[in-house]
């Protein structure tokens, strides 16, 4: 059933790192756990995706700014494509942060912010579009409201709480995992955040690279 769904679908990678012991954060943060291999990796899911989709956790806690450099920006005009992919992000009551993330102050950004809300789009520089859906909001609607916007690609950075209603709507086909050689503990997120999913999925190892200490995981979700 999730392969014909597939099919007719876009595709949704996600892209995390965690701590060996499966923190997802070190003092609030992901960019302690990173390795340049890590870095390059996500540059190039950027420049390859039709929209990025994250959540309002995630863009103010990692201050989110300048996705694509210029040199990613040129390669996708030259293929054809929108020089930046949408940014997505969801707030049921559209609370952005508009402060913690500098990204909504870039003036060529494309930012769709989904929400069940009556709020308007609060005025910033970047290019910002408040998308009213039916409540409960849910991550298949997101989707199908990009598929009529021609979006095939997704990729989602997370955060926890986004990716888990992702994987409990069933919708992610790829999570790239960076184990980084770092113990934490203490009360950081994992990489998935909140109730047990109804349905525990099963993971199928696509790939496995090594840089250092750090280990790559490539799973598919689809057999
Ligand atoms: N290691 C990694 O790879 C990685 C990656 C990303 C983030 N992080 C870390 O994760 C932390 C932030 O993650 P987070 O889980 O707090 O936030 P998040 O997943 O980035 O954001 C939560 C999102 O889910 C929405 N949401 C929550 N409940 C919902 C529901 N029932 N229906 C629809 N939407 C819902 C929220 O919007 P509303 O509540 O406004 O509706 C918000 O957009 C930070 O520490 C960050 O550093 C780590």
């Amino acid at each position: 059933m999730a392969s014909l769904e597939l099919a007719s679908r876009e595709r949704v990678v996600a892209d995390m790192v965690a701590t060996a012991d499966g923190r997802a954060a070190v003092d609030g943060r992901s960019v302690a756990l990173g390795h340049p291999e890590d870095r390059a990796l996500l540059r190039e899911l950027r420049a390859a995706a039709d929209a990025i989709l994250v959540g309002t956790g995630t863009l103010a806690a990692e201050r989110y700014a300048s996705l694509l450099d210029d040199e990613a920006r040129k390669r996708r005009v030259a293929e054809g494509r929108p020089p930046h992919p949408l940014v997505v992000t969801i707030s049921r009551r559209l609370d952005l942060p508009i402060a913690a993330a500098p990204i909504f102050s870039e003036a060529d950004v494309p930012i769709l912010a989904f929400t069940e809300s009556d709020a308007g789009a609060p005025p910033v520089a970047a290019d910002l579009e408040v998308v009213r859906l039916p409540a409960p909001l849910s991550l298949m609607a997101v989707l199908a409201a990009l598929r009529a916007r021609g979006v095939k690609g997704v990729l989602c950075e997370g955060g926890p709480s986004l990716l888990r209603r992702l994987i409990a709507e069933d919708l992610l086909d790829d999570l790239c995992l960076t184990v980084a050689p770092l113990l934490a503990a203490g009360g950081a997120p994992s990489i998935l955040e909140g109730d047990v999913l109804p349905e525990v999925p099963r993971l199928h190892l696509r790939d496995v690279h090594r840089a250092d200490d750090h280990l790559f995981l490539h799973y598919g979700l689809r057999p």
